[in-house]
């Protein structure tokens, strides 16, 4: 029985399916997803849109489940810590998912307990393999909302983080790096906004703060359809990390306008939009054809234009370019922030796979540039085999290319560390008063010309 049929309909079931409401469905929604994306390393996006009852449920009831699941990703190992001293033995994963989203409700979000708790047994109760825990849950979670509270908060935040990644970040970035980064994972994202012209306009229409360059930052993210300028394609959402490799590529240039740039994974296109936006020739290859058509909407709603190629970058042939930009597929841990899934779903197995990929899109990268140009190399990875060591194979292999070494991001104020052999390295705790910033390695290289 897959861990879907566990909380699923069977014909007892399917009555109490028929009644539930849809703040239930949500709630069931949560707890599928939960364990789709623990056990099956699926993105929660697509892990919430594969449940039955998603997509009929209202937009309000989606945020409700999307909320209910990104919490269990976001306090997991203080989940656990509430859960531990009530659960004498483990029970299945998909009564353990069930009892995880309750205490991210009951412990960590405005839900009345009464709610949380009554809602929950409903959920058990809609599956046949989950139906005999009801009242055991209903018991368990009684004693959470009487002392929940107080077992989280003797688990710090840094026990949040999974133990191998933990691990990997305290000994790359020290022990108090790490503690500091994952208390990130634990406050309300912002939303950074990269804007094409007229910031200052935007800032006052939308209360936003400017932050380096090109970006506006928003307290909040909320419906960004719904911020002015969307439809005038003004701007796009991109974390202010991310908007880094391409300002990088383009301070190489005395005038970007005009020359031939490739954007080698390039969907769903925020660097191809700022490249583009600067009135380069942009060329934008990605192998994910679903992916692609969120870079043409972009590129349409933008009014940009860029030449898009739906093809597996290994294979991309073509006069080389003045300049390559190699947004290379990785493990985004870096992104915890807004996608605290990517902690739960990765391994150091999946990490390895991608180390692999990326010793193999770096030499083609460097093959498509021209001589004389300039190759970037982009990861949104904290961990440290997608970064510096990939460099350094890649130099000690091509002797026609050398780093560029890079000492600032204007308008942002990194410490000197950051910068540490001539290579960026952004931490989510950076800029943490004014809400962090993924983590992002970056290199910018030259070749001979
Ligand atoms: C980090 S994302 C790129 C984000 C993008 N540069 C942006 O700024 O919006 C990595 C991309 O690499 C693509 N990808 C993965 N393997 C690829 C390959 N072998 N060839 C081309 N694209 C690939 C993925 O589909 C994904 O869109």
């Amino acid at each position: 029985m897959t861990d879907k049929e566990h909380i699923s309909r069977r014909p007892r079931a399917e009555q109490i399916a028929a009644r539930m409401t849809d703040s239930v469905k949500a709630r069931r929604c949560a707890a599928l997803a939960v364990m789709d994306v623990t056990a099956n390393g699926r993105a929660l996006e697509l892990a919430l849109a594969a449940t039955d009852d998603y997509a009929g449920l209202e937009a309000r009831d989606r945020a409700f489940a999307r909320a209910i699941a990104a919490t269990v990703f976001r306090r997991s190992g203080q989940i656990k810590a509430v859960l531990k001293p009530l659960v004498r033995k483990p029970p299945t994963a998909p009564v353990t998912a069930v009892l995880q989203t309750a205490v991210a409700q009951i412990v960590f979000m405005d839900v009345p307990p009464h709610a949380a708790v009554g809602e929950t047994v409903e959920v058990l109760k809609s599956g046949k393999a989950t139906r005999g825990f009801a009242n055991f849950a209903n018991a368990v979670l009684r004693r959470v909302v009487e002392q929940g509270r107080q077992s989280a908060a003797s688990s710090p935040p840094r026990a949040n983080i999974p133990g191998w990644i933990r691990g990997e970040w305290e000994r790359t970035y020290g022990k108090m790096p790490a503690t500091k980064i994952a208390v990130q994972l634990i406050k309300d994202p912002v939303l950074d906004l990269t804007v094409a012209s007229n910031r200052e306009d935007l800032a006052e229409a939308t209360g936003g703060k400017p932050l380096g360059r090109q970006t506006l930052r928003l307290d909040s993210i909320g419906d960004v359809t719904a911020l002015p300028g969307f439809e005038d394609g003004t701007w796009w959402a991109q974390d202010v990390s991310a908007a880094q490799p391409a300002q990088i590529l383009m301070d190489q240039f005395d005038i970007i306008k005009d020359k031939r740039v490739l954007d080698l994974c390039a969907a769903p296109g925020g660097k191809t939009l700022q490249l583009a936006s600067a009135g380069a020739d942009v060329t934008a290859v990605d192998k994910s054809s679903g992916r692609l058509v969120r870079l043409e909407e972009n590129l349409a709603r933008t009014k940009l234009s860029a030449t898009v190629i739906n093809q597996d970058a290994l294979e991309f042939e073509s006069e080389p370019f003045d300049a390559v930009l190699l947004d290379a597929p990785c493990s985004a841990t870096g992104t915890f922030r807004r996608h605290p899934d990517v902690l739960h779903n990765r391994s150091p197995k999946s990490v390895a796979d991608l180390v692999r990929l990326q010793d193999k899109l770096l030499p083609k990268a460097a093959s498509l540039t021209a001589p004389g140009g300039v190759l970037v190399y982009a990861v949104c990875s904290l961990q440290p085999d997608e970064g510096l060591p990939r460099i350094v194979k890649f130099l000690e292999m091509s002797p026609d290319f050398s780093l560029i070494p890079l000492s600032d991001l204007p308008g942002l104020d990194l410490p000197p560390e950051r910068f540490e052999g001539g290579v960026v390295r952004t931490l989510p705790c950076d800029l943490s008063k004014a809400g962090g910033m993924d983590g992002f390695f970056i290199a910018a290289l030259r070749k001979a010309g």
